[in-house]
């Protein structure tokens, strides 16, 4: 009967189609799927899922082609006769209480082992990168390297990286869908996660996010992680190690007096390192966030930015040093907001909630508060409305100001 065999295919139709769907899962249509299999994480972790759903699928169809059958062949018809009444069938009762059990082994044979094989030490030789949580933004230390860095990681395909997850205050919870493995910044504990980016994948950015809710802007805690060539890694990871290339203690005094051509440049060395190129940057890694409403900056400013001018009276006097670093520079130790040495080798800025460029970096500098909800960096902009305070900035830097700040941290490559 053709009407029943339809119907028989049904549960086999749908499962087609979800996993046809589910093959469709590409970097581009999805960049923030779990499903590829770049890490040796992602792929045991699936590996489980498709275990489950084998079985789950298996389970499905059989109750339910056995509940339709009965439900059509046993049903109450006119005229028919009562039911056999019966008192348990002990073969009935074992086969439905041992295939289950059976069934629930081979899922948790697997599972276990997983979770074993992920929870133990990463193996020796693994990069070493301290994560800490902050509201609202990630620190990263390679301790090996002498890197710190804010939002932005690399690692080289083909090595093991073992990130060593700590908070600075409250639960956050690093996860970067694409690599697998979510796990959890605790407050006075040390969290684990490793993993080995495939040798297989090309250069490539990945989103990450916080996933445990933080505060005001739990969603502006955001991550960018670059999976490098180890050539990439070694020449990026060289230069991020170099104290910062732009030292204000040993910039010319201000005003500056334009340098004659064929002079050297003023700082010692501007050489920059390698950074993950900005025209390759995928879509799905660039931030989208406009600029909030009422945060005027004239642009024009900017080309006027003096960087030596914006160390000495901006950043060294203006108080920034209270809360960034910036390695080699004496005083600018402070490790409340992101270390800034080399900040201008970084795509994003605030969380990796706005790209990193001038005009950007200006209005953030002018108030962070405005564009970030519950910033913990104050509002600077001289006459500007801090929404965490409620009072008008009576201090703080004038426009220009904020235009040779922005020189000098776009100096430090
Ligand atoms: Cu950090 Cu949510």
């Amino acid at each position: 009967m053709p009407k029943l065999r339809l119907r028989a295919a049904a549960p086999a139709a749908l499962l087609a189609v979800a996993l046809l769907a589910l093959s469709a899962c590409g970097f581009t249509e999805y960049p923030n799927s779990t499903f590829n299999h770049t890490t040796d994480f992602n792929t045991s972790i699936d590996n489980i899922f498709q275990t489950l759903v084998f079985w789950g699928t298996i389970v499905f169809v059989v109750v339910e082609v056995a509940l339709i059958v009965t439900i059509i062949k046993f049903r109450k018809r006119p005229g028919g006769p009562e039911a056999k009444q019966i008192h348990g069938n002990a073969a009935l009762e074992i086969t439905w209480t041992a295939i289950p059990a059976i069934i629930l082994v081979l899922i948790a044979v697997p599972s276990a082992r997983t979770i074993f094989e992920t929870q133990k030490p990463a193996p020796a030789g693994a990069l070493k990168v301290q994560v800490i949580g902050h509201q609202w933004w990630w620190e990263f230390r390679y301790p090996e390297l002498g890197i710190v860095t804010a939002n932005e990681v690399y690692v080289p395909v083909g090595r093991t990286v073992s990130f060593e997850l700590t908070t600075k205050d409250v639960l956050h919870s690093f996860w970067i869908p694409q690599m697998g493995g979510k796990r959890d910044l605790i407050t006075n504990k040390t969290n684990y996660l490793w993993f080995t980016p495939s040798d297989t994948l090309e250069t490539m950015a990945w989103n990450g996010f916080c996933t445990e809710y933080c505060g005001a802007s739990h969603a502006n805690m955001r991550i960018r992680l670059y999976t490098v060539q180890p050539a990439e890694f070694e020449a990026w990871a060289r230069h991020q190690a170099r104290d910062a290339v732009f030292n204000p203690a040993a910039a010319p005094a201000v005003p500056v007096v334009p340098a004659a051509a064929g002079a050297p440049p003023a700082a010692a060395d501007t050489a920059a390192g390698w950074m993950y190129p900005a025209e390759k940057l995928p879509a799905h890694v660039v931030p989208q966030t406009p600029i909030p409403a009422g945060l005027a900056y004239d642009d024009a400013l900017l080309a006027g930015g003096d960087a030596a001018r914006g160390a000495q009276q901006g950043f060294l006097m203006g108080g920034c040093i209270g809360c960034h670093a910036v390695r080699g520079v004496p005083g600018a130790v402070s490790n409340i907001g992101p270390d800034l040495t080399h900040i201008a080798s970084r795509h994003t800025i605030a969380g990796g909630l706005y790209r990193n460029d001038g005009p950007t970096l200006a209005r953030w500098i002018k108030n962070a508060r405005h564009m970030k909800p519950g910033s913990i960096m104050y509002t600077i902009g001289r006459g500007e409305y801090d929404p965490i305070l409620k009072t008008t900035q009576q201090a703080g830097l004038d426009d220009r100001q904020i235009a040779d700040v922005v020189a000098y941290l776009m100096a430090l490559k």
